[in-house]
């Protein structure tokens, strides 16, 4: 009575194999790279910043990370900056090592190689970046306009 039940012993195999098993990605050549942003993830610039050993050098994936191609597509701005910022629950976050000039340019990248929502491109301003938490979008001050008095 003591065996393993099998859908979970398939779960932990699966799981051991994931972590153990799974080939990292493989950096770009650096002579193909003009791009500042795919240079950063290819670990060209900074050489603790390797987006490729999970991402792959192309940014579609490795045994370690997802193909960033069909989120990148859907995400808007802010969630992928903040992705890059902050990490994830199984991606260690980059605020530390990347400013937001080169964080951007990563989401250049990104946004040229993937596309993305239609008009967001713009959008997000280097303080936004700074000062919002990762979930919490600025919020435009709505209140003004109904305090003005009519000048009589
Ligand atoms: C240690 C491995 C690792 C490294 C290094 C890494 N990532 Fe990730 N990344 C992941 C994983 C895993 C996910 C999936 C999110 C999750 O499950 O938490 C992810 C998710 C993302 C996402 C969200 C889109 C999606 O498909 O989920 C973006 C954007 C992203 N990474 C960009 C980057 C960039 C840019 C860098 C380099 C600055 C980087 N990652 C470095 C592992 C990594």
């Amino acid at each position: 009575m003591r065996t393993m039940h099998l859908p979970t012993a398939l779960l932990l195999a699966t799981i051991v194999a994931l972590v153990v098993g799974c080939a990292a990605g493989i950096q770009l050549a650096a002579g193909g790279i003009e791009d500042p942003g795919q240079r950063l993830f290819n670990g060209y610039t900074k050489p603790n910043v390797k987006c490729f050993y999970c991402h792959n050098g192309d940014g579609r994936g490795s045994g370690k990370g997802p193909d960033l191609a069909p989120d990148v597509a859907k995400m808007p701005d802010e969630a992928i900056l903040a992705v890059i910022d902050k990490g994830t629950a199984f991606m260690p976050g980059f605020g530390d090592r990347l400013n937001d000039q080169e964080q951007k340019q990563i989401l250049g990248w990104l946004r040229s190689a993937f596309g993305g929502p239609a008009g967001e491109a713009k959008e997000v301003e280097a303080e936004e970046v700074d000062a919002a938490p990762a979930e919490a979008p600025a919020e435009a001050p709505a209140g003004e306009a109904a305090e003005e008095t009519p000048a009589e």
